[in-house]
């Protein structure tokens, strides 16, 4: 199989794993532009995520998370940071990019999400559905990533392990 490109990156991981943060100061650091999946959505419909869920269900909301990716498809020098779930249905768009799999502790990611209520999908019974999503998805994220970072640490040390692993070809 030939070697991934590099400059092209998605950032993918639960909810909570700091993929948006991350994501932004990675792309700071290597100078590449920067794309939020989610924030795009919400720019573009002029809509919060918890209010195209609300209105306009999931099914919607899955169909413009796939646009937005797809459109980033082809653009190099770019870190996109994505949606917890884009790795359901976009196996095929993602193999075009290096995927790097922010792996968290759960007990990290609830804690994090019991304090963020923009979560449609997080809202009540956060540990229980948190613990659905992490094994409907723990799969996905391990078969689809390039790279798998342990960043329940730091935020500082993860992207300096990230900026290494960027570096050696
Ligand atoms: C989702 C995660 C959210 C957002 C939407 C759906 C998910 O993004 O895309 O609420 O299915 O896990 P974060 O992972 O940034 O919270």
């Amino acid at each position: 199989m030939s070697k991934k490109n590099k400059k092209r990156i998605c950032i993918i991981g639960m909810p909570g794993s700091g993929k948006s943060t991350i994501g932004r100061i990675l792309s700071e650091k290597l100078n590449y532009k920067f794309i939020d999946t989610d924030n795009l959505i919400e720019k573009n419909t002029k809509l919060k995520i918890k209010e195209i869920f609300e209105t306009k269900g999931e099914t919607y909301f899955r169909i413009l998370e796939t646009e937005a990716l797809k459109k980033q498809v082809g653009f190099n020098n770019i870190v996109i940071s994505t949606g917890g779930g884009i790795v359901i249905h976009n196996g095929d768009i993602l193999s075009n990019f290096y995927n790097i799999y922010l792996n968290c502790d759960l007990e990290t990611l609830i804690s994090r999400a019991s304090r963020n209520k923009s979560r449609p999908l997080l809202t009540s019974n956060i540990r229980k559905k948190m613990l659905n999503l992490f094994n409907e998805r723990k799969e996905l994220y391990n078969n689809i990533s390039d790279l798998k970072i342990n960043a329940s640490d730091d935020i500082s040390e993860t992207i300096e392990k990230i900026l290494e692993f960027l570096k050696d070809d």
